[in-house]
């Protein structure tokens, strides 16, 4: 028997347990073991659960988990950055193999767990921190044998998807942010995704194991979708294009460019049809080509089942221990990061509207909102203009045409 000690019992613990109750048999047949939830670490003991637990496995005392020798792998899904990380490093040191959902916790302390995880002789696995559902981190592990891989992209925030696409609907912005919450894709603060940072976070994991060099979540600029209005989605229709939320790492000679920020796609684009809670990521490799990967994104069943495919690999000795973050030093060169921008601007005067004018290719409108498409430029001098001018971040909204 193999046992497993589970950290946090919300949408993504429960899941866990939900998936192993209907497949024992089945995971029983591949594994050669039952899989058993043998301690549950909760806040609070005597709180009402919608779901069936076997009596006496909740502790509100991570020392009862920690301190069970029978418990070869800790399950973390507590979605707390300090304690789950507190968490992990115990148990790797207590000799424990760790599978966690925490995408917080890898992205900030991805180099030191890992390299724990090696010392150790142990399995530290994340599948489910980047991508919910799809099967994305082993594939790519997989193909960096083979490639080097030039570029990540991808909608990686099941959120943004789900109220940009209800927007695109008709939707009000928060009515559609309510909906994503209610359905289990949001973080505990929202303000985590429609900023961009859990895509942030998602994006410097994959740019780290995809370029082999460590990127750090600062090593990104970071635009999120707060400042969207219905009226950007107006226009952007009208161009027969869709507004999509997207990670960027592309690697050239010179170093690598790394962006999370709003994106106009059209139709011939991969992640034009990529609706609500559906992540997709394109992994370009010198051998392979385009990969392009599609699922779940969000949401407590792919989640859950992305921890297990990482339990499945543990124990049937599939899970490598070695560090999987590479040691090339590649030059940051966002400084060159340019395209040509949507630019909707809610504040209207002479002296802006000139200055747009000047590097607009086309004007959209120019009544209450000023509205262009910019010619190509650098994204450092648009933000540079706005800066001068004194529009503030809730004043305008940019978002760079795919090509
Ligand atoms: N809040 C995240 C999202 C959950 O919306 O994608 C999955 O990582």
């Amino acid at each position: 028997m193999i046992n497993i000690g589970l950290l946090g019992l919300g949408t993504v613990g429960s899941g866990v347990l939900e998936i192993l109750d209907s497949r024992r048999e089945e995971l029983k047949n591949i594994t050669g073991h039952d899989i058993n939830i043998r301690k549950i670490l909760v806040k609070d003991l005597n709180k009402k659960r919608p779901i069936k637990i076997k009596p006496g496995i909740l502790t509100d005392n991570f020392n009862d988990i920690l301190e069970d020798k029978d418990i070869s792998i800790i399950v973390e899904a507590t979605g707390d950055l300090e304690k789950g990380y507190d968490y992990i490093r115990k148990s790797l040191k207590e000799g424990k193999n760790v599978v966690t959902a925490n995408k917080a916790v890898v992205s900030r302390h991805f180099e030191e767990l890992t390299e724990l995880a090696e010392k150790e002789g142990l399995a530290f696995l994340y599948e489910a921190s980047v991508g919910g559902g799809i099967p994305l981190l082993k594939s790519l592990k997989e193909q960096l044998a083979l490639n080097e891989i030039t570029e990540v992209k991808g909608i990686l925030n099941g959120t943004c998807n789900y109220i940009l696409t209800e927007m695109e609907r008709g939707l009000d912005y928060f009515e559609a942010l309510r909906i994503a919450q209610r359905k289990g894709f949001a973080e505990l603060d929202p303000t985590d995704d429609v900023e961009g940072l859990d895509t942030r976070r998602k994006l410097r994991i994959l740019g780290t194991l995809a370029l082999g060099s460590t990127i750090l979540e600062e090593d990104i600029v970071l635009r999120g979708i707060r400042s969207i209005k219905a009226i950007d989605i107006e226009y952007i229709n009208k161009m027969n294009c869709s507004i999509k939320l997207i990670g960027e790492i592309k690697s050239y000679e010179e170093g690598y460019t790394a962006i999370v920020e709003p994106m106009i796609v059209n139709k011939n684009s991969p992640f034009y049809s990529v609706y609500y809670e559906k992540n997709a990521v394109l992994l370009k490799g010198d051998k392979v080509g385009d990969l392009i990967f599609y699922g779940n994104g969000a949401g407590k069943l792919p989640t859950a089942n992305a921890i297990l495919t990482d339990v499945i690999d543990i124990i049937m000795g599939l899970s490598k221990t070695e560090s999987p973050v590479g040691t090339n030093k590649l030059e940051n060169i966002n400084i060159s990061l340019k395209g040509k921008y949507y630019l909707r601007i809610s504040k209207v005067s002479k002296n802006i509207y000139s200055i747009m004018e000047s590097i607009a290719k086309e004007i959209l409108c120019e009544k209450e909102n000023i509205v262009i498409m910019t010619k190509s430029m650098l994204l450092n001098d648009i933000l540079k203009l706005l800066k001068v001018l004194e529009i503030k971040e809730e004043e305008y909204f940019l978002a760079r045409k795919e090509c």
